[in-house]
């Protein structure tokens, strides 16, 4: 039975990106059917609802979700948000580990965000003199397994595993912080450290390359994430994998849907393309097609960069690049052993 890819265009941009990953996945040697869903704010318009029934059915069922971004300045204000769809598919696909890798000449560290709790997910409320409340709340269980998840992603890397709270302030840190401490003991060959979120802000923006693996709460890995993006050439490149204990992934940009550049054809599709590579690797074991997907992007980001890096290719014509080159790299031997 071939493998099956839902694939969530949503809103802005997202459909401009996708279009080219879809496009590349397409022109590999893999057997993988591609099924196109509502998603976001055009779900939203179609259907009054941004995570319509029978798109998450079709993601549980799949061996994989790939996902362009939500939102935009249209449905602000609305009674529900396309941004609601996205942590609802989160949720309900468990998929509580959220890998963001940064890489770019001497940096190469990657962060491992917690995805579906803390204030994301908390309680939430308005009291009736007006004030409005998030909650943020972890859990024993919840933190141990995206810690363990940061070790074992560390152990496979240099080593070196710096788990970010802010532990002078917050009690759902400290219990962070006992609880990355205790798992410590398990791994060994990996050097555990402790920052504080805000000056291990400035250390990835002044000394991103002492950087290895970063284990960090849902909103911390949010903030720092796109920071980690912007010191490595930007959220144009800044790929993502969402990871749960078996389930389908979702692999999705770090970017949104980029409103004000939607529609102009400048989008750098390249954070898209990665993320369908991070798919071919964890999902599709297809470590092979990801580095072909992977070497062919780095090319492209020379070859034909968009205006975001300083070009003049358009989103299409950076896909045509790499299409080009894997279509080409079908000649290698992994492509004629395998089909
Ligand atoms: P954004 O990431 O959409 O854009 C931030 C800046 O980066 C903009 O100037 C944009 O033009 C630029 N940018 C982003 N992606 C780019 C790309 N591929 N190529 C070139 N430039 C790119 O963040 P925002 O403007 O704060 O948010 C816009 C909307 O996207 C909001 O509704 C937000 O909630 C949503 N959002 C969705 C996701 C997602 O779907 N995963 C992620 C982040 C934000
Ligand atoms: C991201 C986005 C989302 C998040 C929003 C759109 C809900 O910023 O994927 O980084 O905060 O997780
Ligand atoms: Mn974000």
């Amino acid at each position: 039975m071939s493998a099956v890819v839902a694939c969530l265009p949503g809103d802005g941009i997202g459909p401009e990106v996708l279009e080219q990953a879809v496009r590349v996945l397409s022109a590999l040697p893999v057997d993988v059917e591609t099924v196109e869903l509502p998603f976001g704010g055009a779900a939203i318009d179609e259907f009054g609802e941004p995570l319509p029934a029978e798109t998450l059915d079709a993601c549980r069922s799949a061996t994989a979700v790939l996902l362009g971004a939500v939102g935009g300045p249209k449905w602000d204000g609305g009674a529900v948000r396309p941004e609601a769809g996205l942590l609802g598919l989160r949720q309900a696909l468990d998929v509580y580990a959220n890998l963001r890798p940064a890489s770019q000449g001497d940096v190469d560290l990657i962060v491992v965000r917690e995805l579906v709790g803390g204030l994301y997910f908390g309680a939430r409320g308005t009291r009736g003199d007006g004030t409005v409340f998030d909650t943020c709340e972890y859990s024993p269980a919840q933190v141990e397994r995206i810690v363990r998840r940061g070790f074992e992603i560390a152990g496979t890397r240099r080593g070196r595993l710096v788990s970010v709270d802010k532990a002078n302030v917050l009690d759902t840190s400290r219990l962070w912080r006992r609880i990355a401490t205790e798992v410590a003991s398990d791994y060994p060959n990996v050097e555990l450290r402790h920052a504080l979120v805000d000056s291990f802000a400035m250390e990835v923006v002044q000394a991103p390359e002492s950087i290895d693996v970063v284990v960090t709460e849902n909103m911390f890995g949010d903030i720092l994430s796109d920071i980690a993006a912007a010191v490595t050439g930007g959220l144009g490149l800044a790929a993502s994998a969402s990871l749960g204990d078996g389930g389908p992934g979702i692999f999705e940009p770090v970017h949104g849907s980029a409103p004000d550049i939607a529609g102009t054809g400048a989008a750098d599709p390249a954070a898209m393309l990665r993320s369908l590579a991070l798919m071919l690797e964890h999902a599709l074991g297809r470590g092979d097609l990801a580095a072909a997907v992977v070497v062919a992007v780095d090319n492209a980001l020379t070859t034909t960069p968009t205006p975001d890096l300083g070009g003049t290719a358009t989103t299409r014509e950076f896909g045509d690049a790499v299409l080009e080159a894997v279509s080409l790299s079908k000649e290698e031997p992994w492509a004629r052993a395998r089909s």
